[in-house]
């Protein structure tokens, strides 16, 4: 049972939300609610109550933190990752210097296929390791809520060894985590050549697998130019619908696939990337419950085009932003340099990237209601910073330490005062 906690000596709270909203739109993204000279209380592992200092309450009985001006923010969430992989792929890395494209080196075998071949060679304690190392490095920079994919299995054996691993992290560390089954990440080895029977294989098999053993809360497809048609995708979420996993996908990162259509006509939570979008792609999204969900890291990674978020934000579409942390187009989780990015190459104003990052974020995991705000009765997931001169510091000020607490589900995990 955690201690009941008590910040006190807050400059702001940043990201209060009481409307009971699950997402923010359009114009109302430009805007994040704080309030200054603050305290917030926590009952162990919610948010219990804050008000601004004059109020604060008798500190007896509270584990009490002094924030000394320094600003609470809710912690980040992170609803795109591929965190559990095998090594890293620096050579891609190389290849990518010298000229070759995403797309060619997964063509000539490399790519998600190489992290397959890894996946498959390592044990699952190592890889459990291995993310965990991971996991401690979003956590101590601000992420509270990640969803993490398999995809680099591709065999129905190695998928559950995956998945395996994300529901250990589940069970293990401090933040909360969902899973995604994403078999259809690329056509696995032994079925190349023969793409619908692996889709087959997907449905018929890996699906009822993965359910039986209760090991994802989503089902993912790779909807794009030389990885799965529409058709394809459709086909697959409708089998993971029939066994309770809603969609999230990847789409429009290579071309304009299709992917943004097919996940709107299927209630998909999410449609993630949106590299590539046409003005169509952009009004199919209108009057959609679907998530568009960017992820910059990728595109700064790979050097393509970023997502057109202003365009969709003036559009009046809520937007989210994840950091695709994988070892092939994202290898960072660092949620803030998302944001950063988000105002730098996107244009998004601070509280709109901010917005994007925890509220929107959440959304795109079905978890609004418990994540992503400073409200009364969701968790208490935060982290507090050193004192700012204002909110646009956080993403102008890009690389510099602010965070110097992280609270998740009541429970300090990290004090970088405590470790100096
Ligand atoms: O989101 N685009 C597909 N999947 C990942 C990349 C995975 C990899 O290259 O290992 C992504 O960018
Ligand atoms: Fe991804």
């Amino acid at each position: 049972m955690n201690m009941n906690l008590l910040v006190k000596n807050i400059g702001t709270i940043v990201g209060i939300d009481e409307s009971g909203r699950s997402r923010v739109a359009g114009k109302a993204m430009g805007e994040i609610a704080t309030l200054e000279n603050a305290w917030l209380l926590t009952d162990g592992t919610r948010i219990k109550d804050y008000g601004t200092m004059e109020s604060l309450p008798g500190v007896e009985g509270y584990a009490l933190i002094d924030a000394k001006g320094g600003w609470l923010f809710p912690s980040f969430c992170d609803s795109h990752t591929h965190i559990v992989y095998a090594g890293s792929r620096e050579q891609e890395f190389l290849d990518k210097i010298n000229g070759l494209s995403y797309e060619e080196i997964a063509k000539r075998g490399g790519g998600i296929l190489n992290s397959a071949d890894r996946l498959h060679d390592t044990p699952e304690e190592e890889l459990y390791r291995q993310a965990m190392e991971r996991i401690e490095e979003i956590v101590a920079m601000g992420t509270g809520l990640v969803e993490i994919k398999s995809g680099y299995g591709l065999t129905l054996e190695d998928e559950l060894k995956i998945l395996r691993v994300i529901r250990r992290i589940k069970e293990t560390a401090p933040l909360e985590v969902r899973a995604t089954f994403l078999g259809a990440h690329a056509v696995g080895r032994a079925y190349k050549g023969r793409q619908a029977e692996y889709v087959e294989h997907v449905c018929n098999d890996m699906i009822p697998a993965v359910a039986a053993e209760r090991l994802a809360d989503f089902v993912d497809v790779f909807c794009d130019r030389g990885f799965f048609t529409p058709e394809e995708t459709a086909k697959i979420i409708e089998t993971g619908a029939r066994y309770g996993l809603r969609a999230k996908i990847h789409a429009n990162e290579l071309a304009v696939s299709g992917g943004v259509e097919v996940g709107v006509a299927h209630s998909a939570l999410s449609v993630d990337h949106l590299e590539s979008m046409g003005d169509e792609q952009i009004e199919a999204l209108h009057g959609s419950d679907t998530m568009p969900t960017m992820l910059p890291g990728c595109a700064f990674f790979l050097g393509i085009t970023y997502p057109p978020a202003r365009k969709m934000i003036d559009a009046g579409l809520a937007v989210a932003l994840a950091s695709d942390f994988n070892p092939g187009t994202a290898p960072s989780g660092n949620m803030r340099f998302v944001t950063s990015l988000a105002s730098i190459k996107m244009k998004m104003t601070p509280a709109e990237a901010l917005n994007a990052a925890t509220l929107n974020s959440a959304c795109a995991m079905g978890e609004s209601k418990d994540f992503g705000s400073i409200t009364r009765g969701k968790m208490a997931n935060f982290y507090i910073t050193k004192p700012l001169p204002s909110l646009a510091f956080m993403p102008y000020a890009h690389q510099t330490p602010i965070i110097e607490r992280v609270i998740l589900k009541g429970k300090e995990y990290f004090s970088a005062k405590k470790t100096k």
